[in-house]
């Protein structure tokens, strides 16, 4: 088993694919886009999958693919299927906008994966035109209808936005009861976009989780899944609260990050400062047991996202 510094049982990865994406989301990225790491620096399939190994034998069992936007980096259901063969993942998700999830969903879960979270913000095209710089809902919501209708387990991320979603939640709960699945809401976090942006649309996550009290029968839910959602009850429906800013979530924190570029950043809020080069290893064939250990001495006790200092993209780092 894994512990870091702090006695937290790391036992979940979430691997950044690629840093690209078909959209641009406000919160995620500037409207030119982001530097993107060069194609050759990429890890292959091949050296995520060897880099998964060696920590599935040491007792990370959940894997999470993420981006960018991990449906657009070519033949993905391969790594799925590379990755649920390895001996001891017991669970794959993916996080995705999806966009390109009709036409993938069949295949990804054939090859392996058991879950995904899909990103929705609003259900309003004009806004999620905006907000996206370029995406259109309907495609989003084929996905996740063609998600549903295959079997896959899915559930849906919602950044609370002040002045775009705020007056939504009412459509967007409805939208995941009348599909049985669970919607989370997050709150959003300063990273490397406009931090007006940031200031000008954050809003605190009890905005939300005080509307779902008084709108509905809520009732506490010990449901918890790998991440650091608090969730409610309501008909059997769950609602889940997640808060980087306002309540914090390190202290059970159970994950390291590896990104598209064979680094492993053991805090989404500290970036190349505690970063460990897992791709540099790799090609001069040395062992990253040394690697893994200097990881988890690393592992910061805590982000520090209320400096507003976070100099990395969503994108890049995988949210
Ligand atoms: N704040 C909160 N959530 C974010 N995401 C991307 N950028 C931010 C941000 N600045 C979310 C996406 C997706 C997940 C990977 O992270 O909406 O659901
Ligand atoms: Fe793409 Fe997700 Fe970033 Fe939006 S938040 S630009 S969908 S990676």
């Amino acid at each position: 088993m894994l512990t870091d510094s702090y006695g937290r049982t790391i036992d979940y990865i979430r691997i950044s694919v690629t840093d690209r994406c078909n959209y641009r989301c406000f919160y995620c990225m500037p409207e030119g886009g982001v530097k993107l790491i060069h194609r050759k620096e990429l890890l292959s399939y091949e050296e995520i999958a060897e880099v998964i190994k060696q920590f599935a034998a040491k007792g990370v069992s959940k894997l999470r693919l993420t981006g960018g936007e991990p449906l657009i980096r070519s033949d993905i259901e391969k790594l799925i299927k590379m990755l649920s063969s390895i001996r001891g993942i017991k669970k794959i998700a993916m996080t995705t906008n999806g966009s390109l999830l009709e036409n993938k969903a069949a295949k990804l879960k054939a090859n392996g994966l058991n879950s995904v979270t899909v990103s929705l913000d609003t259900l309003n095209n004009e806004k999620f035109e905006k907000l996206t710089r370029m995406g259109i809902v309907s495609d989003v919501v084929c996905g996740i209808d063609e998600a549903i209708r295959i079997g896959l387990d899915l559930k849906l991320n919602t950044v609370l936005l002040r002045g775009i979603n705020e007056n939504e939640l009412d459509e967007l709960i409805s939208f995941a009861f009348k599909r049985d699945i669970t919607i989370r809401f997050i709150e959003l976090m300063p990273a490397d976009y406009d931090i007006g942006f940031y200031k000008k649309r954050f809003m605190p996550i009890s905005y939300v989780s005080e509307f779902v009290k008084k709108r509905y029968d809520a009732k506490p839910s010990n449901y918890r899944s790998a991440g650091p959602a608090s969730y409610v009850e309501i008909n059997g429906h769950l609602i889940g609260f997640i808060s980087a800013v306002s309540v914090g979530f390190c202290d059970n924190c159970n994950r390291i990050r590896l990104a598209s570029n064979g680094k492993i950043y053991p805090c989404l809020g500290h970036m190349e400062e505690y970063s460990v080069d897992f791709k540099k290893a790799l090609g001069k064939g040395e062992s990253i047991d040394d690697l893994i250990k200097k990881l988890l001495e690393i592992k910061p006790k805590s982000h520090n996202l209320l400096n507003l200092s976070i100099k990395s993209s969503m994108s890049m780092i995988g949210g």
